[in-house]
Formats: structure tokens, sequence, C-alpha cells
């Protein structure tokens, strides 16, 4: 198995991600986060959250909703052009994205991928039959088209009266929309950023990858807001806030990291970068960082009929306020920081996980659980620490056995009670990282904790 492999199935074993809806045969790109998944999910969230909101002045945080008014859609671009180019097997009727087809032909055939965001429909096409591409089941494929990805619903029961909306695409509409309600409803003032984490859809051509590309997944975005004057420096600042949360805050391995403009900007940007990760395929994007002008105010302004303008409390200067935007995928780096924390070495396989983000801080076992003032001894450890730190109780099988399991689950602490406990007061600590054991008194144990643990 590859390394690709390997985290799928450990994700699967262990309580981090199931496929969704896996006793009817499962929905492609589609998955749930079991037990342990559902901590490490709330872990990233929580500290993005500490980080970029609750931490600091300049940024403050809203929940809006997946519906929204179609006309939102409509002035973001969305509907006319939220789209990727799609190609059809013509025998079997499987779709596939032009470029994807484009650029796994040419890594089989050992050659340089063309930049396809630069190709129009007609120059895929071209591509394709050009080089006699075929569908991954050898069979001629159909001419590219635009398919758009949003997913459409009705609204309204009766059904001469019902309207269409759509699922979210990105969370960053509900934040332009909503420019005048923070405005008016608290003191921020420019530069200032208005974050939200949330649900979006996608009806993607392509599947697989994991959680690298699903049809549901979460955002983490920041608009922030400025006047737009050196935006370079803006724009620069983004990029060091970036750089620093992936290193210093998520300790990602600073060598899998790397920036790619992007070749083909939308036509309201004027600079976008993707951060990348180095995943089992190859390098590929994790946050994007995009320079929006005043594009997204003014349409929303021109659209709906209100003025989404900022006076400027000092000067009294009114203008349309600039966006650069950070948008982070929860699931993508999700997948990264799993990759990234996966280690085998000879006898054990280890997630490395900072104890930041690791769904259990501790676990805590009684040597043996058929000696009661042991187990009870150890239950009071647990609960004392229970109160403070998420922590696991095991008492099955040899501590070996249990030594295994959390250190693949990226427990960073393993307590064991054994006999010796009962007359010294002591418990023996385990480094998940260094497997080094060290004794420590009950008495001195929360701090002990406190002191690896509170950051
Ligand atoms: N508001 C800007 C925006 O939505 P995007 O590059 O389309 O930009 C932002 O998406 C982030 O969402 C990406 O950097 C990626 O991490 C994540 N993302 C995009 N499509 C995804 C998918 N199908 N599955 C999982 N994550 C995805």
């Amino acid at each position: 198995m590859n390394k690709f492999e390997d985290i799928i199935s450990l994700c699967k074993r262990r309580g981090f991600v199931y496929p969704s809806s896996e006793i009817y045969g499962g929905l492609k790109s589609v998955y749930d986060y079991g037990p342990l998944g559902v901590e490490l999910l709330r872990n990233i969230r929580e500290l993005w959250w500490n980080e970029y909101v609750s931490k600091r002045t300049d940024i403050v945080g809203i929940e809006s909703s997946i519906f929204m008014h179609p006309l939102v859609w409509k002035a973001s671009g969305h509907v006319d052009g939220f789209s990727d180019p799609m190609v059809e097997d013509v025998k079997n009727h499987k779709r596939y994205r032009a470029d994807h087809i484009i650029e796994e032909w040419c890594k089989s055939k050992g050659q340089k991928a063309p930049d396809c965001d630069n190709l129009s429909l007609a120059q895929l096409d071209k591509y394709i039959q050009d080089n006699n591409i075929l569908s991954p089941d050898k069979n001629k494929l159909s001419k590219a088209k635009s398919f758009n990805l949003m997913f459409q619903t009705e609204l309204g029961s009766n059904e001469d009266d019902t309207t269409s909306i759509y699922l979210r695409a990105e969370t960053a509409q509900g934040m332009y929309v909503n420019f005048n309600n923070v405005i008016s409803s608290t003191r921020v003032q420019i530069p200032f950023g208005i974050a939200q984490q949330g649900r979006v859809f996608r009806n993607e051509i392509t599947k697989g990858k994991f959680l690298f590309r699903m049809l549901e997944f979460q955002q983490m975005e920041i608009q922030y807001f400025f006047s737009g004057k050196n935006w370079e420096q803006m724009f620069e600042r983004w990029r060091k806030e970036l750089e620093n949360w992936y290193e210093n805050i998520l300790q990602i391995d600073k060598s899998k990291l790397s920036w790619k403009p992007h070749t083909k900007l939308i036509f309201y940007a004027k600079a976008a970068e993707d951060l990348t990760y180095e995943f089992p395929w190859g390098p590929d994007e994790v946050t994007g960082l995009h320079y929006r002008t005043d594009y997204d105010l003014k349409t929303h302004s021109k659209h709906s009929g209100k003025k989404l303008e900022y006076r400027d409390p000092y000067t009294n200067e009114v203008y349309i306020p600039h966006v650069l935007e950070t948008t982070w995928g929860l699931d993508r780096n999700f997948f990264m920081i799993l990759d990234n924390a996966y280690t085998v070495e000879k006898t054990r396989t280890v997630l490395k996980l900072s104890s930041k983000l690791a769904p259990y801080k501790i676990a805590v076992f009684p040597l043996v659980s058929n000696k009661e003032e042991i187990v009870n001894k150890a239950q009071q450890v647990f609960k004392m620490l229970l109160k403070d730190f998420n922590t696991y109780w095991d008492d099955r099988g040899n501590i070996g056995k249990r030594y295994k399991y959390q250190d693949e689950i990226g427990t960073p602490y393993c307590v064991t009670i054994d006999y010796d406990t009962l007359n010294t007061g002591e418990v023996t600590v385990r480094d998940r990282d260094t497997m080094k054991q060290e004794k420590v008194s009950i008495t001195n144990l929360y701090s002990y904790f406190q002191a690896k643990l509170t950051y």
C-alpha cells in the first residue's frame, strides 16, 4: 500500500473519517467524520477562530445561512461563470474535467502538461483531438463544455410558485451582503476583516482524492476590507500571516509548503496565489489568497440597489472598500495535517500531531483491570485530568498494545498506574514521540500536564 491508501485506511480503522452512507455502497466524494475525526476537526476550527477572531481586534466573525437570495449568485458571477470544462466518454457517458484528463494523460506520457487554466474550451478540444486522448475506459471523448458547479434546488411548496435557489458554493458572499450590517452594528474601522466558517457545496465533475475534493465541504474564510491603497503591501502581509499559520501554529513541515501564483486571473482579481502542500500526488492547494479589488461590494451595490460604502470617521471620505480574501478548505487542511503527522517507524505507526490538535491529549491505563485498588487509583487520576484535558480511558489488553493504539491516534501522553503507584504515589508518563518514560507523582501530575498542554 502507498502512504495515501495507508492514511485512508487508518482514518477508517480508528474512527477519523468514514465513507458517507457506507451501508448503501457509499456516495462518491462525500465523507462523514467519526469520533476522533470530529475532535480533530473541532480543534482546527477552534484554533483558527482563536487565532484570527478571538485574539484580534481587527477581525469579527459572522455565521450566515447556506441559502441566500438567488440574486446574490447572479451578482457574484457564480450563475454565469462558476464552471469547469467537462468532457464525456461517448460510450458510457462518464464525465471528466477536460483539464484533469489532459494533465493525467501528460503525466502518463512523462511530458509537461499545457497550462490548461489558460486554454479555451476549443483549445482544450484541440489538444485532446491532436493527441488522440481517450477516456480512462479507452473510449472517445465528447467536445468540452462548461459545467456549472452550483447545486440548485427549489424553494416553495406550491408547484406554480417555486423559485430556484442554490446551495452556497463559498461562504464569502455571506460576508459581502452583510457588510452594511457589520459596519452599522459594531465599532469596526477600516482596515478590518469579517471571518466565517461553514459548509459549502460544489457539484465537482472529478471525484476522488479523498478529502481533497469533496461535494460538500467546509471553508474558513476572511474577507479583509481596506482602502485599496498599497494593496501589494496588504497582500504581502497576509502572505506572511498564512506562512505563520502553517509553519508555526500548525507546525507543518516547511519543505512541503510552497506558493503558486495563478497563471489566469479571474477578471476582477488583481493578484491571486495558492499556498500548496506536498500531497502524496504532488503539490496542491490548501489555501487561497486573492486580492479582489472593490468588485464584490460594487457588484452587490449594483444588483441590490443598496450602497455598500464606508465613510472614514476621520476624513469623512466615502468609498467602496477593496477586499483581500484568504480562504482555507477545512477538510483539505485536516487531510494535510494527517499526512504531515503520519510517521511509520520500525515498530509502530505514529501520528505526530501537535498536542494542540491531537483528539486526545492524555490516555490513562490501569496496568491490570482485575485489581480493584489499581483500577480505583487510575479512575481517580483519570477523573482529575478529564476536567481540563481530553483524556482517554483504556483498561483492555497489554500495555504495549494500548501504547500502539494511542500512537496511531496521535495521543501525546500515556499515564500508567501500576503496583508501584499504590506504594509510591507515582505514575509512569510515556511521551508519544520519544517513547521515553518518567515517573511523576500524582500530586504534581495536573501541573505537569498544565505546563505541557496549555498554550
Ligand atoms: N471564496 C473563494 C473560494 O471559494 P476556492 O479556491 O474556490 O476559493 C477555497 O476555494 C478553498 O476551498 C480552497 O483553497 C480549498 O482548500 C477548498 N476547496 C475548494 N474546492 C474543494 C473541494 N471540492 N473539496 C474540498 N475542499 C475544497
